[in-house]
């Protein structure tokens, strides 16, 4: 089958798609090694610790230790609950939903079609692909002893946050977590070193956007953080980048990090700034979340608050053609290197029937101001006779507009892949990007852009993707996830890797490259496209603290060396 062919070249992901081969995954004595370090020892291997020894490190963790039971669990036979299951479809798509469990995520093709909420009772429910145990950490010696534990028992650790990521990277079959959640911390303090003197918010590994931006509101201030305020914000978010509405103003999440608290693999705890171990600060701002040390906590520039202004602008298809409700969609584009050069940003969402920019955001720029911007863009699709909406409003601090425009973002819904847009192309290829952009929109998806400005380099260099630098839009694709059809969702990788990505890619030269964080994950020259020339140097710094490689994640630097075996074993090439 051909699908087989283009998968098996992304070393690692093969399980999704073979079937099993020979014995069951678990419990096997054949596939059972005592101490064979080329793998990590997985369940119903000799070298998996005993009931006794879990309890045991269960005592280290004062209790914390939780063993999984995926939370729908409640939908399957073993333990059917059918109102405890209808609420559980009724809020699948909320972020709190995975935030709150231990084990659940949000990516839901890393959970292999096992303990599906909409698969009927008697569908399969076993741990699987999901972790096997997790420590709700709360204190730096939890995170500490589960390090070591790991460490000692060659367990595959994961450090998992909010459980957002897209590309399987909070996750894995047989691993540990140190779960961050709720180790929250977070104070505004006077920052100052060679490069930045003043405000600052220190924030622990559990924080998220939403927290942060509060705080900093309570004082005055604002601080850069993603569209949704339920993302972590020293986690995945920070560490891969980092856009959001403040990003035209102040630049990418990486590029606000003073200072970062780690554990090292080695069980270290150090600091990292541009002064102190200056390559894991380099490595930490932008390499990507998961594999060069567990953060404890960050340090990020906060800005004082200011007027907050925002524009809708949305129109359908309804009554007009095609070809005309993508002139509108080129129309939009075109206009937006001037709005982002004023220091806007924006989302926007876009499919085969409807334009959605909602909200644009000008941080510090008055309504008006915002209105005469748009003055051009609306005055062209006037000019094509599109009927479209567009309303502005405009509010006394950053936090009251993040409130009032993106206080809920839906999740579990998509598989996804994308494109860095070069302004360039925006300013010279308008008709080759509308021209992807519809044909990806009559593949059933639903394309999403947040628009940038981050040209600017940062005060302190960072390994941040030096793509971003040269963008203006990070371009989102999504196919429908189907919780019920594993042959369209297979079919939709396939679609994603041959036809969706290869096609932004050969409107930009040299292919372009993509946000690590909104890559898709069956990218087959992802240490390429997401690392953009990063990707050796980051590798050396990688090694320098993680010298056994006890930390790995999906797409992460380093993870190249090993691979993901059919039964979900991770094993070293
Ligand atoms: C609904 C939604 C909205 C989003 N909006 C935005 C947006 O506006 N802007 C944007 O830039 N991105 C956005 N993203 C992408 C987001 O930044 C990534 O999914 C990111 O990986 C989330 O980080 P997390 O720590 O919250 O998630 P997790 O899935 O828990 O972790 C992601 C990665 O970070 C690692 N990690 C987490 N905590 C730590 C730690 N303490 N130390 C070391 N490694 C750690 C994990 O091991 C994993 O590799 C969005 C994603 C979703 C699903
Ligand atoms: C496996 O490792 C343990 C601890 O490191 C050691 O005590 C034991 O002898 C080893 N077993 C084998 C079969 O090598
Ligand atoms: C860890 O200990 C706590 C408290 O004794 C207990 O509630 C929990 O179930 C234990 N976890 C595991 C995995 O046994
Ligand atoms: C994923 O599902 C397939 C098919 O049921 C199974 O063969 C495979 O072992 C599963 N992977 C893991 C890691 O459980
Ligand atoms: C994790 O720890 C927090 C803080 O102690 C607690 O509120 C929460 O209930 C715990 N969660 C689980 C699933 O054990
Ligand atoms: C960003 O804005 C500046 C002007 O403020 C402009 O010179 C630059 O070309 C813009 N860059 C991108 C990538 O949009
Ligand atoms: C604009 O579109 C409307 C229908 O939406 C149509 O009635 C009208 O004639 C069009 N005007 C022009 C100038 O094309
Ligand atoms: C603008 O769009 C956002 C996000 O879709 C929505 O929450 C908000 O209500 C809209 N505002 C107006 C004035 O239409
Ligand atoms: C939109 O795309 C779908 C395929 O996803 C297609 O069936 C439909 O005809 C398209 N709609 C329009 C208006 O072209
Ligand atoms: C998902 O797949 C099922 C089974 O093929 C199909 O009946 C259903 O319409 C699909 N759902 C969507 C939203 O496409």
């Amino acid at each position: 089958m051909t699908t087989h062919g283009i998968f098996i070249t992304v070393a690692g992901l093969l399980w999704l798609l073979l079937p099993v081969l020979g014995k069951p995954y678990e419990g096997s004595p054949l596939f059972s090694r005592a101490n064979d370090t080329s793998c990590r020892c997985y369940p119903g291997d000799l070298c998996w610790p005993t009931e006794s020894i879990w309890n045991e490190f269960n005592k280290t963790v004062g209790g914390k230790l939780i063993a999984t039971t995926p939370i729908a669990a409640v939908c399957h036979d073993a333990h059917y609950d059918e109102s405890e299951c209808q609420h559980l479809e009724d809020v699948w798509y909320v972020p709190e939903t995975h935030i709150e469990s231990s084990s659940s995520i949000m990516a839901p093709i890393f959970a292999n079609r096992s303990c599906d909420p909409f698969l009927p009772p008697e569908s399969p429910c076993v741990i699987g692909a999901y972790i096997r145990y997790a420590v709700n950490a709360t204190a730096e010696s939890d995170f500490q002893a589960t390090l070591k534990f790991a460490k000692t028992h060659n367990i595959r650790l994961v450090i998992r946050n909010t459980a957002h990521d897209f590309l399987g990277k909070s996750s894995g079959p047989g691993a540990l977590a140190i779960w961050t959640h709720y180790y929250k911390s977070l104070e505004v303090i006077d920052y100052a070193d060679a490069h930045y003197s003043g405000k600052a918010l220190k924030a622990s590994a559990g924080i998220q956007v939403g927290d942060a931006l509060q705080v900093a509101h309570d004082s005055g201030l604002v601080i850069v953080g993603g569209t949704c305020s339920s993302v972590g914000l020293v986690g995945g978010y920070t560490q891969g980048g980092g856009h959001g509405f403040l990003a035209s103003k102040f630049g990418l999440a990486a590029d606000q990090a003073l200072e970062w608290e780690v554990l090292t693999a080695e069980g270290n705890i150090l600091k990292a700034s541009p002064s102190v171990n200056p390559d894991l600060y380099w490595a930490l701002a932008g390499g990507g979340g998961g594999t060069y040390a567990v953060v404890l906590s960050l340090t990020v520039k906060a800005y004082p608050d200011q007027t907050t202004s925002t524009a809708n602008l949305t129109w359908t298809n309804t009554g007009i053609t095609q070809d005309l409700f993508f002139e509108g969609v080129r129309t939009f584009a075109a206009g937006l290197p001037s709005l982002l050069d004023a220091g806007t940003a924006s989302t926007w969402l876009n499919s085969n029937t409807s334009f959605s920019a909602s909200p644009v955001v000008g941080f510090g720029i008055k309504q008006k101001e915002l209105d005469a911007l748009f003055t051009p863009i609306l005055d062209n699709l006037q000019q094509l006779n599109i009927s479209y909406d567009y309303s502005s409003a405009e509010f006394p601090t950053f936090l009251d507009m993040y409130t009032a425009m993106a206080s809920y973002c839906e999740t579990a819904l998509f598989q996804v892949g994308g494109r860095l847009i070069p302004r360039s192309i925006l300013l010279n290829s308008l008709d080759d990007f509308t021209d992807a952009l519809r044909q990806i929109s009559d593949m059933n998806t639903l394309v999403s852009g947040v628009t940038f400005n981050v040209s600017k380099a940062p005060d302190i260099e960072n390994a941040a993707n030096p793509a971003f630098r040269e963008a203006s839009v990070s371009l989102l694709v999504g196919t429908y996830y189907n919780y019920t059809n594993w042959g369209e969702d297979i079919a939709n990788q396939v679609l994603m890797t041959d036809k969706i990505v290869p096609m932004l890619s050969s409107i930009i030269p040299g292919g372009g490259f993509s946000y690590l964080n909104e890559g898709n994950p069956f990218e087959p020259n992802w240490e390429h496209v997401f690392y953009g020339g990063n990707y050796e140097r980051l590798q050396t710094i990688k090694d320098k603290y993680d010298p056994e490689g006890l930390l790995y994640a999906r797409t992460a630097v380093g993870s190249n060396r090993w691979t993901e075996r059919v039964d979900g074993r991770l094993c070293r090439l």
